[in-house]
């Protein structure tokens, strides 16, 4: 058989299946980045972004990746020289770590094993021996390994100890529930391209009162002018009336897109699709373990929108080439540690349901099959179909 002519299903942990009502929103002519008609859009984008962050503060449409996005947070509130803990327990939450050592701040790291979460109790006796530190940053969901970290557990820990409490909620917004202002979040980056089923090139970003008081009266600047948050506020409060609250060029067609991708999450209802990302997530993790396979996660932090999969060391290429070429189906390798050990499967926002989930099942155990293992289709979409009817 040849390859498939047609592209893949992206059963990636994004960027995802994009909505179709959101490819047609960007099918019409270019806006420009100002004025009336197009700063109406973007505050209606903003406003929605807000709803699904369950924040009354600030929040910015930021014209970039979720990568630069966190590096505006950390190098904002933590000035180089002063101290963070970083939670890391995957290859994100060290990217984080990598970053704030990039803009000049002293990590003190905190780690969990892959598939496991930092206990509170780790950052306490942390914090009890470096009482200078100033910030808490944190991956919600690790895309790595599919975890999904006690975020609500750890700003409480931000709060009793005054820090700055960053989060990158990239691949949960949309899918899980995040609670900005009650969980004292002062910095929250979310994504287009993941769970809300967009496209990528813009991350919408929470920003507390307190962030921009602080910002107000430091002593400090970071050292990009592009990610200082002081500049935006510049541009926020003077440039709002021509529609332009922001310093550069955006990308209107990517913000219309998010705006569709909002409205249709809204519509659908935060806690409907809470509970749509974790109904599919655990009837997929059943299904993978009745093909005698081991999730990384533990099933109490298991992620709502990202399973990765245990596998021999080096059969993950083999998978996901067999699934893409004879299926269609585009899979992920591990990542860090897990790189050549796991693969990964996305189900998040278009494809946290059975018309993909089904047909991911059911190409996976043929090409287990294919590859020599034993395995009983039958019994894992039995499995799935368990969860789901429920
Ligand atoms: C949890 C998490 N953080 C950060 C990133 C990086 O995002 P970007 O590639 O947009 O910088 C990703 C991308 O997959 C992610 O899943």
């Amino acid at each position: 058989m040849g390859k498939p002519i047609h592209r893949p299903i992206l059963m990636i942990p994004g960027p995802t299946e994009v909505l179709p009502e959101v490819l047609s929103s960007m099918s019409m002519p270019l806006y420009p980045h100002y004025g009336k008609e197009w700063g109406e859009i973007y505050e209606e984008t903003v406003k929605f972004a807000g709803q699904v962050f369950n924040t009354n503060g600030t929040v910015i449409i930021f014209p970039g990746p979720g990568s630069a996005a966190i590096e505006m947070g950390i190098s904002n509130l933590i000035a180089p020289g002063e101290k963070i803990i970083v939670i890391s327990n995957g290859f994100f939450g060290e990217r984080m770590v990598e970053i704030a050592r990039h803009v000049g701040c002293r990590v003190v790291e905190v780690e969990a094993e892959y598939g496991e979460v930092v206990h509170p109790q780790n950052i306490e006796e942390l914090l009890k021996m470096h009482k200078d530190v100033k910030g808490l940053a944190v991956v919600h969901n690790e895309t790595s390994t599919g975890v999904l970290n006690p975020i609500k557990m750890y700003g409480k820990i931000a709060k009793e100890y005054n820090l700055f409490y960053i989060v990158d909620a990239i691949s949960s917004y949309g899918a899980t529930e995040i609670q900005v202002d009650d969980w004292g979040i002062d910095f929250c980056v979310g994504y287009a391209g993941k769970a809300l089923s967009s496209v990528p090139g813009v991350s919408p970003v929470a920003i507390s009162p307190e962030a921009f008081r602080y910002i107000e009266k430091r002593a400090w600047k970071p050292s990009s002018w592009f990610l200082d948050l002081s500049v935006w506020k510049y541009y926020m409060d003077e440039w709002k009336t021509i529609g332009h609250p922001y310093p550069t060029t955006v990308p209107t067609h990517s913000i219309v897109a998010l705006r569709e991708a909002l409205k249709i999450a809204l519509t659908e209802g935060l806690e409907n699709r809470y509970r749509r990302h974790e109904v599919m997530a655990s009837a997929f993790r059943k299904a993978i373990k009745a093909l005698k396979l081991e999730v990384v996660a533990t099933e109490e932090h298991a992620s709502p929108t990202v399973t990765a999969v245990k596998c021999a060391e080096n059969t993950s290429s083999r998978i996901a080439r067999t699934m893409l070429e004879k299926f269609g189906i585009m899979i992920s390798g591990g990542l860090g540690k897990l790189t050549g050990k796991s693969f990964r499967i996305g189900h998040m926002g278009l494809t946290a349901t059975p018309r993909y989930l089904v047909y991911t099942i059911s190409a996976l155990a043929n090409t287990l099959s294919n590859l020599g293992y034993t395995v009983d289709q039958e019994k894992a979409l039995e499995e799935f179909y368990k969860v789901i009817e429920v």
